[in-house]
C-alpha cells in the first residue's frame, strides 16, 4: 500500500498463450503460495494487466472457510447479481498485517477468459464473490479500505484474530 502503480487501472491482456502471460502467471502463483493468500492480481506484483489469479482449497488452518476453485480469471468483467450487500472480514497481501470489514454484493456473475482464451462465466455468492470483488477492484485501482464504511472494525490481524485470522487476499 502507498505503491502508485496499486492505485492505476489496468490494461486488458491482447494474447492469450504467450510466453509471457505464462511467465506472469508462475509469477502470481509462487507469490501467492509463498505468502498464503486467497487472491492475487497483477498489478500487486506490479504488473499493470488485467489478470487474477485466486483459490482456496480446504486449509486446516481455515476450518471454516469456504472452498473456491482455483482460477485464472484475465479481462474480467463482473455483474452484481440484485443488490444484497454483505459485510466480512478481509485482508490484503498489499495490507500486509491487518484485517478490515467490507460491504460486498452477496451474489455476482463474473466473464472473462482463462489463460487459454476460453472463456470464463460463472454465478457465484458468499465468500466466492467476495474474494473476486476483491481481485478484481485490484484491476481498478481500488484497496479494501477504500471499500470499507467503519474504521472501528479495521485493525492489526494479530489483536483482532490471535488465534486463527482470515486468509489474506
Ligand atoms: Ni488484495
Amino acid at each position: 500500500m502507498g505503491d502508485p502503480r496499486l492505485l492505476e487501472r489496468a490494461r486488458p491482456v491482447e494474447q492469450f498463450d504467450t510466453p509471457e502471460l505464462r511467465a506472469l502467471l508462475a509469477d502470481l502463483q509462487d507469490t501467492m503460495n509463498a505468502l498464503n493468500g486467497a487472491g492475487l492480481a497483477a498489478p500487486q506484483i506490479g504488473v499493470g494487466l488485467q489478470v487474477v489469479i485466486f483459490g482456496v482449497e480446504h486449509n486446516p488452518r481455515y476450518p471454516d472457510a469456504e472452498t473456491v476453485p482455483q482460477t485464472v480469471l484475465i479481462n474480467p468483467a463482473l455483474t452484481a447479481l440484485g443488490d444484497e450487500i454483505e459485510e466480512g472480514w478481509e485482508g490484503c497481501l498489499s495490507v500486509p498485517g491487518m484485517r478490515g470489514v467490507v460491504p460486498r454484493y452477496a451474489r455476482l456473475r463474473y466473464q472473462g477468459f482463462d489463460q487459454y482464451g476460453n472463456p470464463i462465466d460463472r454465478s457465484v455468492a458468499g465468500f466466492h464473490a467476495r474474494v473476486v470483488q476483491h481481485e478484481c477492484d485490484h484491476l481498478i485501482g481500488v484497496l479494501y479500505p477504500m471499500r470499507m464504511r467503519d474504521f472501528s472494525r479495521f485493525g492489526y490481524t494479530d489483536v483482532l484474530f490471535p488465534d486463527s485470522p482470515p486468509i489474506d487476499e
